[in-house]
């Protein structure tokens, strides 16, 4: 007996695929989903992903195995594609029998679905137009989340109720879809979850959570944000194909701008390829992300939150978030 029928019923085909009670993810978060949330995430009966990031094989290896040591429920390892070491990342996911693989931040490289399927993990892939997902599914994608541009973190240009009402109706009888971007209640989940999706995915109304390991500078500077200080970057030069990031605005978004004035330069003195140029961009948002993270610089590092920021009031137990959704959910649902 579950004490949400209505929404695990919804959630059932999410659930199975995840191997959980809820088909409830919490996304990759670069530094803030690290063994801790991800066990925490995973034993309240979500699903956690860790956040590779930057991460070299042999620190993912010891986080995968610090995660294991915390929860026997399954968790994912999110993947970024343009990792120059992907495939050795990959291997140690299957050293290690990781079930679930999440591959972000553009389009799988060849062989690389193939590699994870052939340790028997799960792929789970972004897609940013319809058109793009149906191809990914095709090649061996088992699962796919849309991601709205009111997320934290990397967005795209378009809303998650706009994707939904494109991907939803086109994808959700064949296929496994998850919704992200903007989720701060269970009532929205519900809706989600009625429109088609099996399941969703939140960042930022669990990067606060008590079992974070995130400064209390961090957690103190969402707790005080609203929705509106949520903002996505600016590109400064079209060439610099910049992907737009929000974040809570503070001195870190105005040293991004100036950052990127500074690369355009040396691209422009021919001191740099464009590639060299892109990578010094993420470097720069790592490194951010990190100051503000784990030092609790919150005027200089970069404070990724999404525009749901603002119903992130104090700091829970991930357990108490998680039925606090649920419940939402289900009531919602019961008053249809
Ligand atoms: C602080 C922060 C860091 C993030 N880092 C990553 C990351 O490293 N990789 C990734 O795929 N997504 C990353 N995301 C996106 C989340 O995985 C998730 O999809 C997103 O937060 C969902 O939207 P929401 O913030 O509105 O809940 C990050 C989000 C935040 C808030």
């Amino acid at each position: 007996m579950t004490a949400y029928p209505k929404t695990t019923a919804l959630m059932r085909r999410g659930a199975e695929f995840l191997g959980t009670e809820y088909a409830i993810m919490c996304g990759a978060m670069s530094w803030v989903s690290e063994r801790n949330l991800v066990s925490a995430i995973s034993n309240a009966g979500g699903f956690g992903v860790i956040a590779c990031g930057a991460m070299t094989p042999d620190l993912l290896d010891a986080e995968i195995a610090g995660t294991k040591a915390l929860t026997d429920k399954p968790f994912g390892v999110n993947l970024i594609t343009m990792h120059p070491m992907l495939f050795e990342l990959i291997e140690v996911c299957g050293k290690h029998g990781v079930g679930h693989v999440v591959l972000a931040g553009g389009i799988p490289p060849k062989g690389s679905v193939e590699a994870i399927k052939s340790f028997g993990a799960k792929v789970v892939v972004f897609a940013p137009t319809l058109a793009l997902a149906k191809k990914l599914l095709r090649s061996g994608g088992d699962a796919l989340v849309i991601e709205g541009m009111e997320a934290g973190g990397h967005i795209g240009p378009v809303s998650t109720s706009v994707l939904a009402q494109e991907f939803l109706p086109a994808l959700s009888e064949e296929h496994l879809v998850f919704v992200a971007g903007g989720i701060g209640r269970g009532e929205a989940m519900a809706g989600y979850l009625e429109m088609g999706a099996v399941g969703v995915q939140l960042g930022t109304r669990f990067a606060c959570a008590v079992e974070s390991i995130a400064h209390e500078n961090f957690k103190k500077a969402f707790f005080r944000a609203g929705a509106r200080d949520a903002v996505a970057s600016v590109q400064v030069d079209p060439r610099l194909p910049v992907i737009p990031v929000r974040a809570l605005k503070n001195k870190g978004t105005e040293l991004f701008t100036a950052k990127q004035r500074e690369v355009a330069k040396t691209l422009d003195e021919g001191a740099i390829e464009m590639a060299e140029a892109q990578l010094q961009i993420e470097h720069y948002w790592a490194g951010a992300l990190r100051r503000a993270v784990i030092d609790g610089d919150i005027e200089n590092g970069s404070l990724m939150a999404g525009q749901s920021v603002g119903m992130v009031k104090e700091e829970e137990p991930v357990a108490q978030i998680m039925d606090t959704l649920m419940a939402e959910s289900e009531a919602a649902l019961s008053r249809r």
